[in-house]
């Protein structure tokens, strides 16, 4: 780790409609004091460069530079969303090939040039890439984490909090597994200000509907289907989740969060990376939970590591 600076570094390798996102919210939020833009088209880091300079005026300052792999020698965190995305109708896992080609690229060049920095990769197959970078920078699986199902659970508590007229931050439910279309919601521990859903009733008067349930984790698992096909990209939101996790890691929140990480026999899964309540801190993954799941829960979540292994094994 680095040894306590007053200052905080982030890097961002990829600054298309993901990593301008986020590089967008992380100026707006003040929690960075560098902000460094890679990406294979330099003019494109640069005009990022420029259009977020000229709105520094209205916001806490901070230095944002479009740089080269040597500038993240001291970046406290550095986060990859470089690659190409899913075109509509197409899985994330459809994006491995090429998108592991550029990790092969990329993940050398970092570990060239820093050794304690935590990684934060945001590219899909985020798990089966967060895996990778894992093995390939050989320091300890805790400094490589993924944005996993932190927007699909960031999904899901807003569609619950839709369907049961409360905001969204009261609702405690989380969406583990794959991000991807063998995630899963874990429903036996969903609770809105700790009365489990089983027993809660809005004041819109909405109650306890399996059937609802099932739409509402429907719609969050197709959600990334459905903005495609409208908008061609997400990236608002998966900014915001980058921005928190970010923001955990600088500020050594201990936040807990749905990252992927490689698991070493929790739940009986090792050899992948993959997402369940994990502690967020400084050092990147502190401890990921041990939650109590139902027996269809954990066999949905092993199926779901599974799926990701075979994919793995095919690279
Ligand atoms: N984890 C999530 O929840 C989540 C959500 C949305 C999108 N994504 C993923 O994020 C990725 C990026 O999506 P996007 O919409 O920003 O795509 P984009 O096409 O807008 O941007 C990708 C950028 O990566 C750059 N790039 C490609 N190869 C590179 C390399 N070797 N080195 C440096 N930069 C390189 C490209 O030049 C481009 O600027 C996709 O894989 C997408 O599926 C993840």
């Amino acid at each position: 780790m680095h040894e306590r600076k007053n200052t905080h570094k982030v890097g961002l390798i990829g600054t298309g409609m993901v990593g301008a996102s986020f590089a967008y919210a992380l100026m707006q939020r003040g929690v960075a004091d560098e902000l460094v833009l890679i990406d294979a088209d330099r003019a494109r880091a640069e005009g990022e460069m420029m259009d977020l300079n000229h709105g520094l005026s209205f916001v806490r300052q901070m230095r944002i530079i479009a740089g080269d792999y040597a500038d993240l020698a001291d970046a406290d965190v550095i986060v990859i969303s470089a690659g190409i995305g899913q075109r509509p109708g197409q899985t994330r896992l459809e994006l491995l090939q090429t998108n592991a080609g550029i990790f092969r690229q990329i993940v050398p060049q970092i570990t060239a040039v820093n050794s304690d920095g935590i990684v934060v990769v945001a590219t899909n197959p985020v798990d089966i890439l967060t895996y990778i970078s894992a093995e390939a920078v050989g320091l300890g699986h805790t400094r490589v984490l993924g944005s996993g199902t932190v927007l699909d659970t960031a999904r899901l508590r807003y569609l619950l909090g839709q369907h049961y007229g409360v905001n969204s931050r009261s609702v405690h439910a989380y969406i583990v597994g794959e991000h991807g279309d063998s995630e899963l919601p874990l429903w036996s521990l969903a609770n809105i200000g700790g009365v489990p859903l089983s027993d809660f009733v809005g004041a819109n008067g909405q109650g306890y509907d399996q059937a609802a349930l099932d739409r509402i984790f429907d719609q969050t698992r197709n959600a990334a289907y459905e903005i495609i096909q409208r908008k061609k990209a997400t990236y608002y939101a998966i900014g915001l989740g980058l921005l928190s996790i970010v923001e955990a890691i600088l500020r050594d929140q201990h936040t807990v969060m749905t990252v992927s990480s490689p698991l070493a026999g929790e739940y009986g899964v090792n050899d992948i990376s993959i997402s369940m309540p994990t502690i967020v801190g400084r050092s990147g993954v502190e401890e990921v939970l041990t939650l109590p799941l139902s027996e269809a829960e954990l066999a949905a979540f092993q199926a779901s590591a599974q799926t990701l292994k075979e994919r793995l094994s095919h690279l």
